[in-house]
């Protein structure tokens, strides 16, 4: 009996990693850090199907390194910039990812992101723990209100949808800018669709949803956070690269903007010595949007479920090439 062979880029959760047991050979990279490029490049020869993870750049030299018996890469997450789609779709290599299921989980993390910068949890947890709390002070450590603000929502899908459907509960007038209008949203939430200027510079809160594309590379930049409210609160749980980060330290730095929450960087991690972590106006999480116990299983179901219909030749549940 031949099984196919399966080649795990990281130890996922063991409900994934038990279903594609049943029918592989599979092999699981148990270490704590990605494996580099070199043991990738070794790895994948002569897999059939191999489940990448958003820190493996599975780029033409991989697909090629892994040989002709390669029928599907399956992602374990929603976003795939790290594949060259383009390339795995024209060798006819099927390509998975996971959306829906983190949808409500990431949404969970970028509110954490606004209540903990708007109201300064994290300042104020250091706060209390070095001994400063002498006493109730009408003026100690005073943040902005996330009831009745403004939300700026950039990119309206899945993730911008479940955002904004939280802000109708917390009374936010919402304002939207995307690559498509999406008239649910609207009729559900009474989000606007607004010009790019516009949302920056009416904004409280500016959350971003979108992909990492050539177009949203760097999107935010000085001159975008020149037109930002000084109480402007950015918060990223999409992909790092869509800031310009040095252009965030200028504008947190000068008080161009109050403050920024961000679960994700250029580069991941941010180096130690970034100046990013000097300032205390900004919260950073280390990409863990989707990170709930429930969700990262069913991330991993998933992702070997898209791994098993792959390896039959089948269409997969959640298909990402175009
Ligand atoms: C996480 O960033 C994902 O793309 O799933
Ligand atoms: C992003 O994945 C979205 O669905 O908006």
């Amino acid at each position: 009996m031949n099984q196919p062979k399966v080649f795990v880029t990281r130890n996922i959760q063991e409900e994934g990693i038990t279903k594609l047991r049943e029918v592989a050979d599979v092999e699981v990279w148990m270490e704590e850090l990605p494996p580099s490029k070199s043991i990738l490049l070794e790895k994948v020869k002569g897999i059939n199907g191999l489940v990448s993870l958003l820190t493996d750049p599975i780029d033409a030299e991989v697909m090629d390194a892994a040989g002709s018996g390669l029928k599907v890469i399956s992602q374990y997450a929603v976003g795939t910039d790290n594949i060259d789609l383009v390339y795995a779709t024209k060798l006819g290599i099927h390509v998975g990812y996971t959306p829906d299921v983190l949808t409500e989980t990431t949404a969970d993390m970028a509110w954490a992101l606004m209540m903990a910068t708007a109201r300064r949890v994290v300042e104020a947890d250091a706060y209390t723990r070095a001994g400063h709390w002498k006493t109730w002070g009408p003026q100690v450590l005073l943040g902005e209100d996330v009831y009745g603000a403004n939300l700026g929502i950039i990119g309206m899908g899945r993730l911008g949808m479940a955002v904004a459907r939280r802000a109708v509960g917390f009374g936010m007038k919402i304002l939207y800018y995307g690559a498509h209008r999406n008239l649910k949203a609207e009729t559900e939430t009474g989000a606007a669709y607004v010009p790019l200027t516009d949302l920056y510079t009416q904004a409280d809160f500016i959350s971003l949803h979108c992909p990492l594309t050539p177009e949203t590379k760097d999107m935010i930049d000085d001159q975008a956070f020149t037109m930002m409210k000084p109480t402007a609160i950015l918060i990223n749980t999409a992909r790092g690269a869509i800031v310009d980060q040095d252009a965030l330290y200028r504008a947190l730095l000068t008080g161009k903007i109050m403050a920024a929450g961000i679960d994700v960087a250029t580069p991941e991690p941010l180096p130690m010595d970034s100046p990013l972590l000097t300032l205390d106006r900004l919260v950073i999480t280390p990409h863990i949007a989707s990170g709930s116990v429930r969700t990262r299983t069913r991330m991993a179901v998933i992702a070997a479920e898209n791994c098993l219909a792959g390896l039959r030749g089948e269409t997969l549940p959640f298909c990402a090439n175009p």
